[in-house]
C-alpha cells in the first residue's frame, strides 16, 4: 500500500469520528508488517479527558487482535472537511506508538512522510528502567 493510499484510508476512517465536543474529526490508518490495515477514529466523551485519539484507537484495535508489528500510520484530521493541513500526532499517541514501533516507523501526514524519531527523538521505554 502506498503512503497516499494509506492517507486516504485515514481520511475515510475520520468519517466515523465521535467528535461532538470538539467538532474535530480524526482518522488513523495503521499498516502492520504483514500488510494488514487497522483504522481508528477519535472517540470523545462528555468528561472530555476520557477522549481517545484516533491513533490510539487503531493501535489498541490491532494489539487486541494480536498484531504488534507495524510499518506505518497515516493520520488525517479536520474540523471542516479539508484535510490539507497536517494533523500531528499528540504526545500520548506518540508514546503509545513508541511501545511497538522503532525510529524508522513511518508517520504519513497530509504534507508528506515522517519518521517516528522526527517527533520523538528521545523516549521513555523499558530501557529507561534498567
Ligand atoms: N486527536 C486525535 O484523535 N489525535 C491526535 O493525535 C490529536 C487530537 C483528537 C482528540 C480530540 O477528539 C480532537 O482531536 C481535538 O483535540
Amino acid at each position: 500500500m502506498t503512503n497516499d493510499e494509506l492517507f486516504r484510508e485515514a481520511v475515510k476512517a475520520s468519517e466515523r469520528a465521535y467528535s461532538k465536543y470538539s467538532g474535530f474529526s480524526v482518522g488513523a490508518a495503521l499498516l502492520t508488517d504483514d500488510e494488514k490495515l487497522y483504522t481508528g477514529c477519535n472517540i470523545e466523551n462528555s468528561s472530555y479527558s476520557l477522549t481517545n485519539c484516533a491513533e490510539r484507537t487503531a493501535v489498541f484495535k490491532a494489539v487486541s487482535d494480536g498484531c504488534t508489528k507495524f510499518r506505518a500510520i497515516a493520520v488525517a484530521g479536520s474540523g471542516s472537511g479539508d484535510f490539507s493541513k497536517p494533523c500531528f500526532p499528540c504526545g500520548a499517541c506518540l508514546q503509545v506508538l513508541s511501545e511497538f514501533c522503532g525510529d524508522e516507523f513511518t508517520v504519513v501526514l497530509s504534507d508528506g512522510a515522517y519518521k517516528l524519531s522526527d517527533f520523538l527523538p528521545m523516549r521513555f521505554s523499558e530501557e529507561s528502567m534498567k
